[in-house]
Formats: C-alpha cells, sequence, structure tokens
C-alpha cells in the first residue's frame, strides 16, 4: 500500500474568518460544524455509568444485548428486515469507520472508491489512506464501463441535505451487485427527514431480500447526541461484517465497554431521538425563512442537519459576508467542487443562537 498525502483539514482554513465572526458584539453564532449541543439524555448517561466498575478488556463485536438492540431499533425506526445480530459490528464513531473501511475491506492501489460529487471529506480520505483512487459522481452513468471496488452513498446527505430515493438506491445495489462492487451506505441523518423520508440501503424495498455487498454505516451522534462518546456501528453483509470484525480484533479498534452501554440505552430510547428532531425542526424553519427572507437560496436540504445555501455567488464571498454579522458556516467547496457557490449553514447550535443568526440576518 503506498499511502497518499492527505489533504489539509479543511476547518483549519477558517480561523481568520472565525476570529472576525467572533469579534461580534453579540458573540459568535458557530453554524460551521454539526456538532451537537443539547444535553446527552440522562438514561444514556446512567447506562455509561452503570457498567463503568468493569476492569475488563470488552469485545471488539460489543455485547450480544448491543447487536441485539442494533438490529431492533434498525427495524423499528427504519423499516430494515434480514439483518442477524452478528452482522453488526460497533465502531468508535462513525468517522473513523468512514476513514478505514476501504483499508479493513483489503482495497488498495488500482481500486478506485465512488463518492458523491458533493461529500462527507473523510470517503475521500479513507480511500487515500488505503491508496486507492478517487471518483466524485452521483449517477452511473457517469461511471461508464469502469469497474470500482466500492461506492458510498450517503442519504440524507451532508452537506446538501438531499434524500436519494428507492428507486435510485434499488438501481445503484442492483449495478453494484452485477458487477461485484461493495455498496457503502452512510446513514448517519436517516433520523432527520424533513420534506422527504430518508431509506436505509437495508430496506428490503432497496436490496429485495439479500444483504450481499451491502454496508450501512450508522452513527449516534446526531440522532441521541453523543458525538461525544465516539458511539456508531456498521451492519449489513455477514460476511463482510466478519472480515471487519476478525481486522479490528487484532487491530485494537474496540469500543468501550461503557459506550457499548451507552449505545443500547441511545438505541432504545426512541423518545429521545423524537424530541431532538423536534429541536433540529424548529431550529430549521427559523434559520431556513431568515435566509430566504435575505437572499439566499436553499437548494435540497430536505433532510439532514444542514441548509445547503447561496446567495449566486463565490462561497467565501458568502462566509465572509456571514462573518461580518458574527455567522460561522462552511464554504461549499469543503465538500467538493461543485460546491464554489454554496455555504453550509448548521442547525446545530442552541434556540438562543439560532434566534441571534435569524436576528442579524433581518436587520
Ligand atoms: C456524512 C457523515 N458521516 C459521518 C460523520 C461522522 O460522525 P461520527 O463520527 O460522529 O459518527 C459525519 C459527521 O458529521 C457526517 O456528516
Amino acid at each position: 500500500m503506498t499511502t497518499r498525502p492527505l489533504p489539509d483539514f479543511p476547518w483549519d482554513s477558517l480561523a481568520e474568518v472565525k476570529a472576525r465572526a467572533q469579534a461580534h458584539p453579540g458573540g459568535i453564532v458557530d453554524l460551521s460544524v454539526g456538532t451537537p449541543v443539547d444535553p446527552v439524555p440522562a438514561g444514556i448517561r446512567d447506562a455509561l455509568a452503570s457498567v463503568s466498575e468493569i476492569p475488563g478488556y470488552p469485545a471488539t463485536h460489543g455485547t450480544p444485548a448491543l447487536r441485539t438492540t442494533a438490529v431492533g431499533s434498525l427495524g423499528r425506526r427504519y423499516g430494515v428486515e434480514g439483518l442477524e445480530p452478528d452482522a453488526v459490528l460497533p465502531t468508535i464513531g462513525s468517522k473513523e469507520a468512514v476513514a478505514w473501511l476501504p483499508r479493513l475491506l483489503g482495497l488498495g492501489q488500482g481500486d478506485t472508491v465512488v463518492i458523491p460529487e458533493l461529500a462527507y471529506p473523510t470517503y475521500e480520505v479513507g480511500a487515500l489512506l488505503a491508496g486507492a483512487d478517487v471518483i466524485r459522481a452521483d449517477g452511473l452513468t457517469q461511471l461508464g464501463p469502469q469497474r470500482p471496488a466500492m461506492i458510498w452513498l450517503n442519504s440524507p446527505s451532508n452537506p446538501t441535505g438531499k434524500v436519494l430515493g428507492v428507486e435510485h438506491l434499488r438501481k445503484v445495489v442492483e449495478w453494484a451487485r452485477e458487477r461485484d462492487v461493495i455498496v457503502a451506505s452512510d446513514e448517519c441523518y436517516l433520523s432527520l427527514g424533513w420534506d422527504a423520508e430518508p431509506v436505509s440501503v437495508l430496506h428490503p424495498s432497496v436490496h429485495g431480500g439479500r444483504l450481499d455487498g451491502l454496508l450501512a454505516v450508522h452513527s449516534l451522534s446526531k440522532s441521541a447526541n453523543l458525538a461525544s462518546y465516539r458511539a456508531g456501528f456498521i451492519a449489513g453483509d455477514p460476511k463482510l461484517v466478519k472480515q471487519l470484525l476478525e481486522l479490528r480484533k487484532h487491530a485494537g479498534m474496540i469500543v468501550p465497554r461503557p459506550v457499548q452501554e451507552a449505545m443500547v440505552a441511545g438505541l432504545t430510547d426512541d423518545e429521545a431521538v423524537a424530541a431532538q428532531r423536534e429541536r433540529y425542526l424548529r431550529r430549521r424553519l427559523v434559520l431556513r425563512k431568515a435566509l430566504q427572507d435575505n437572499g439566499f437560496e436553499i437548494s435540497h436540504s430536505e433532510a439532514g442537519l444542514y441548509l445547503w445555501s447561496t446567495r449566486g455567488e463565490p462561497a467565501l464571498d458568502t462566509v465572509a459576508w456571514l462573518a461580518e454579522r458574527g455567522i460561522l458556516v462552511a464554504p461549499g467547496t469543503f465538500y467538493g467542487p461543485a460546491g464554489g457557490n454554496h455555504v453550509r449553514v448548521a442547525l446545530t447550535a442552541t434556540d438562543e443562537r439560532i434566534d441571534a443568526a435569524a436576528e442579524r440576518l433581518n436587520s
């Protein structure tokens, strides 16, 4: 494997504009990162503490309760069928899983990973860490006769909030099956559908009863406010999951035991997920209206945690314009060349900060 140079970490380049936003007399409204701000639900904190006396190493595969709870939650919340508990593998958040998945699946030089045109930067990083090539494409026709080793899907999308319909997902899965291509679906925003209902790649309407070649990557960061705990899992094709498990046992990629217990609580508590949705829904309505009333157009954004917004000018000009008002957002260029005229506005700030942003936009 030859590891290729990684790109600079994009958020580091925001330091100067962040300082400008921080100088606003009313303080910064930081909407540049999708980091949760609402407290971790009490039941999850209690679960974490309830096993904190256990001294031994945890299992890489997680507790049996964690695996069955994950299967139950995917079934209840998203209609996932046909998944065996053994085909669930806890991960230390999903960023780690995204960054190492191509490598752990044995991809390397000569392999190609397809990522969305506008994508969470870690898909590219993961391919580069494996020594593989990257193609940005949203449609199969763009790929022509090429046979990639793996395709990343991300619905709802970060950054655009776009939702891929069942038909689209099914076509990708069928195309990939015919060519023995792995489909990895990053579903960390699946609980946050607003104007469209996101569908898992593990839903029977997509996979038609067969999980071979399919992996779904899930995270509790957004649905249960657990970003600080680092809690995610991969589920899908039992053979692929077993392969990942065996490698991860050697590599020491183990989710801490208290976090495993917290995950069980988070995957059980549907009311907490619904309450968190309500908070984001309110923030979304306030911000969307303020942006639209003040010269912004919002593209896609039918689901997820972001408003993909444009003033029809280069992204960095919009970032600077907002920073003058004390609002920090991410330029669309962080996510791919097609993001040149957009900025990504996150819904992850307190109600007070979201209202402050709206007031500044309106004045
Ligand atoms: C599309 C996408 N995938 C994965 C992640 C990683 O989330 P975590 O590592 O907290 O599970 C993020 C984080 O923002 C994301 O936007």
